[in-house]
């Protein structure tokens, strides 16, 4: 289930209305999806766009996206490290973050001007659009374990503008500390 975390108030949020509704007075879209057919756990990417088109061509003509991908990533990624140090500092987008997630999870932390720094915990059937220009980051999480449909305006794709504020180190656990310790998410 998904669960908003406010650290520094000592809150948790989980009731699934109740952080959509926190995350829409913010700003954040946040909706549960469903596929429209069984999927395979190794079914194609566009095994799994086809699953979810309806939801998928609602998004983009509300919001204007344009192009859309499958992306997964496991403890078996080449190079984890590397990947996950890239979404881990704050940064912001020139568009819109769009993620569904089809399987697995991870967690959005959100640093939005006149609230506490919070985090969501996404899980399979989440959608998230952190938009354009939002101080956030992104963390996989202890089992590292997430397949992703993404969204983007731009063709581009995907472009981190760091802020280079280092507020992302107060939150970030050391996944190098054994899961289920203290210091583990
Ligand atoms: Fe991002």
């Amino acid at each position: 289930m998904a669960l908003l975390t406010i650290p520094d108030e000592n809150t948790e949020i989980s009731d699934w209305n109740e952080i959509s509704a926190f995350l829409a007075a913010r700003g954040v879209r946040f909706e549960q999806w469903a596929a429209s057919a069984p999927l395979a756990d190794d079914a194609s990417a566009e095994e799994v766009i086809g699953a979810y088109e309806s939801d998928i061509d609602r998004l983009k003509r509300e919001d204007g996206y344009v192009v859309c991908d499958v992306i997964s990533v496991t403890s078996g990624t080449p190079n984890l490290d590397q990947v996950r140090a890239k979404f881990l500092p704050e940064h912001t987008h020139s568009e819109d973050e769009v993620r569904y997630f089809v399987e697995g999870s991870g967690l959005f932390w959100f640093n939005i001007a006149g609230s506490p720094v919070f985090r969501v915990r996404c899980e399979r059937g989440d959608l998230i659009a952190v938009p354009k220009n939002t101080r956030h980051w992104f963390d996989f999480g202890p089992t590292c374990f997430v397949k992703c449909i993404r969204l983007f305006n731009d063709p581009a794709g995907w472009v981190a503008n760091y802020t280079g504020s280092g507020i992302d180190q107060k939150y970030n656990p050391v996944y190098a500390t054994p899961v289920g310790s203290a210091a583990a998410v």
